[in-house]
Order: C-alpha cells, then structure tokens, then sequence
C-alpha cells in the first residue's frame, strides 16, 4: 500500500471533523464533496450556503447535502465564538466590538470552532496567503506546550527511489518561519522528526543543511547550524541528527562518506532541515518541478491542534490528500 493510499485509510477509520473555511472556493467545494464520497472525514464548511448550493449545483456535485455548512455571518455560536476571541485576545487590545466583527471572518471562525472543540482540525489557503492562514491560528490555537515555534514540512515524493526511504523524504521548515534562530532550528528538526515517524512512518535520518560539511566553511550562518544540531541532539537523544552538512553529503553516499567519514547520517538522510525559510521554500518547489515529485504539505508542525496551510496554486487532489493528512494529525493528537 502507498503512502497517501495509507494515509486515506487511516483517516477513514478516525472520521475525524474537519473546517474548509473556503467554502465558496470551487476546488474546495469540489475537494469537500470528494472527502464525503470517500468517507475521509466530516466536514464543515464556512460559506454562504445559497451560493455554496448554487456552485454544487452548476458543477454537478452530488454529496454536498452531506456537508454541514456555517454561514459566517449567521449561525447559532456567534455569541459563543465572540465571547471566546475576546477573552483570548483581550490582553493584546482587541475590544468586544472587534471581536464581534472578527469571528465573521471564516479564518477566525475556523480556528475558534477547533478552540471551543466544535472541530478537530482546518485546512485553507487555496484562496489567501500563508500568513492570512496562520496568524488567527497563532493568535488563538497557538503552540503545543514546550513548543515555540510552528513551521512546515513536505513530504516529497520522489520518481527516483534511491533517495531517502525507497523515494520518500522530508523536507522543513519550507513554509512558515522566515530565519529561525538556532534553538528555534533545532525545534524545527525535532519537530520534522516527529511528524517523520507520524506521517510518512519511519524513522527519521535528520540532515541540518549549510553551506559547509563538518568545518569546512567558516561563517555565522554555519554557526547557527552547528549549534542548531547541538541544541537538537539533547532535545531529541534518540533521534539520527547530523549536522552541519551540504545538501550533496547529506544524501550522496559516496560524497557523504567523503566529506563526514563515519556518520551513519551523511549520504543516507531521509530528511532534510533547511537554515532559513528562503533555502527550504524555493528547493522543495524546484525539486516538485524539475524531478516531478509530489509534494505533500505543508504539513504545518508545533501547532497545538492541526491546521494546515495550501498553496494558491493546489488542485482539487491536494486539498483532499491535506484533509486526510489533517484527519491523521488530529487522531494522533486525540490519543
Ligand atoms: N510560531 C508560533 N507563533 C508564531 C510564529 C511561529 N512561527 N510566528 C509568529 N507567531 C505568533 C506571534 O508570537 C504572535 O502571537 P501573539 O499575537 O499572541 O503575541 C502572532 O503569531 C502574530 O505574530 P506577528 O509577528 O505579528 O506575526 P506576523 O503576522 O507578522 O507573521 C507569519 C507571522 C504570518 C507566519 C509570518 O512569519 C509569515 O508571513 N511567514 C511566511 C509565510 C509564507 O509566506 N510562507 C511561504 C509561502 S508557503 C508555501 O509556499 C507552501
């Protein structure tokens, strides 16, 4: 069985209930009518239900009467849900009358139906930027316990299977945090191994990626990778973390040999931790691209409840794999 086909199965067994908050998006209307098809998971989608009946209507879609659908503007907790962003955000200013306002935003409302446990998880973005997506997730969810951070992995699904595990590697953070510091970078790994083992199911050989292998090059930003790895080897002693490696000696064996003599990691890893958002960002497009591999995330990691961010760009698939993944997370979490 493949990986995504694993993760489906997985999600079916936990019906988990999920938010669409862009439910008059039409390839989130048709991805949450193929989710009731499969039985992934429940869903609540955010909307205005005339034009959410209209849209299913004019593209044929047959199971939308099986979704529950939230009209932002009018549903029966919008008391309950203003109360709740009031109290959380009071402290940083926000007054009544502005919370009032602000659970009408399905992104806000989203998030504060998984806080008042009306949901278990959201997936969005096929219709706002990343940062619109995570900041009322910030605000309101925030950050497991011991966590400081969120960031993002991918799970890269490569046509050539001598990489990583049998074609299979993660790659973070490539979606959140735009330079992390070195404590924040070791979260970051840590983190990626976790969501390794949860997600794609093996256990992780984590790569801290520089410039440099070993001291080859003397830099500050070599520095931060080297006490990064450091940092996320006491957090995590039973995880495989190597560092500081290039991208060549992380996953060349002949090369990793060469330039890291005697680690187990160096030319096998099967995850790869970017120093900076700019690095991890632009090589996980180019590898989607230009080996053609699949790209699945950002699976977003550190979050004290699943949410999850698409790109602009995603199909009708990618959102339907990102809710199953999002069932998963949100199972893992309950247990
Ligand atoms: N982890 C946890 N909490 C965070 C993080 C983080 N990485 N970043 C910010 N926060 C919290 C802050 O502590 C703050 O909480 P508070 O209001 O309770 O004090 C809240 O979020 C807002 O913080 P700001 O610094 O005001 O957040 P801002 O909105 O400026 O930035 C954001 C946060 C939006 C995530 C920003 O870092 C960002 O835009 N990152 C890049 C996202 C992106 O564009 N990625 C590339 C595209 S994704 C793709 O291609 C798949």
């Amino acid at each position: 069985m493949d990986l995504l086909t694993k993760i489906k199965e997985n999600a079916k067994n936990q019906k988990m209930r999920i938010v669409l908050p862009e439910g008059t998006e039409l390839r989130t209307l048709k991805a949450a009518d193929q989710i009731i098809y499969e039985g992934l998971a429940d869903i609540l989608l955010i909307g205005n239900p005339e034009k959410i009946h209209t849209l299913s209507k004019e593209n044929g879609l047959k199971n939308t009467d099986k979704l529950k659908i939230i009209d932002p503007l009018n549903h029966e907790n919008k008391e309950k849900y203003t109360d709740l962003l009031f109290e959380i955000r009071k402290s940083k200013g926000l007054t009544r009358e502005e919370a009032s306002k602000l659970v009408e935003d399905p992104l806000y409302l989203g998030v504060l139906m998984i806080k008042a446990g009306d949901a278990d998880g959201e997936v969005a973005g096929a219709d706002n930027a990343t940062g619109d997506v995570l900041r009322p997730a910030f605000q309101i969810v925030k950050t497991l316990p011991g966590i400081s951070v969120v960031s993002g992995a991918f799970i890269m699904i490569l046509k050539d299977k001598e990489f990583g595990e049998d074609g299979i590697m993660v790659f973070a953070d490539c979606a959140v945090h735009p330079n992390p510091t070195a404590k924040e970078l070791a979260e970051i790994a840590v983190a990626t191994g976790h969501t390794t083992r949860a997600i794609a199911g093996f256990e992780p050989k984590i790569a801290m990626l520089s410039f440099s292998t070993k001291g080859s090059a003397k830099h500050e930003m070599v520095d931060k990778v080297v006490e990064a790895t450091k940092i996320a080897k006491e957090m995590a002693p039973d995880m495989m973390i190597e560092g500081e490696l290039q991208s060549d000696a992380a996953i060349i064996p002949e090369i990793g040999e060469k330039k890291a003599p005697g680690s187990k990691i160096a030319g096998h890893a099967n995850v790869l931790v970017f120093p900076t958002l700019e690095t991890g960002n632009i090589t996980y497009k180019l590898v989607q691209r230009m080996a053609h591999a699949e790209a699945i995330g950002p699976v977003l990691q550190g979050m004290a409840a699943p949410i999850n961010d698409l790109s602009r760009g995603c199909s009708v698939s990618d959102i339907v794999n990102l809710v199953a993944i999002t069932a998963n997370q949100a199972a893992g979490m309950k247990k």
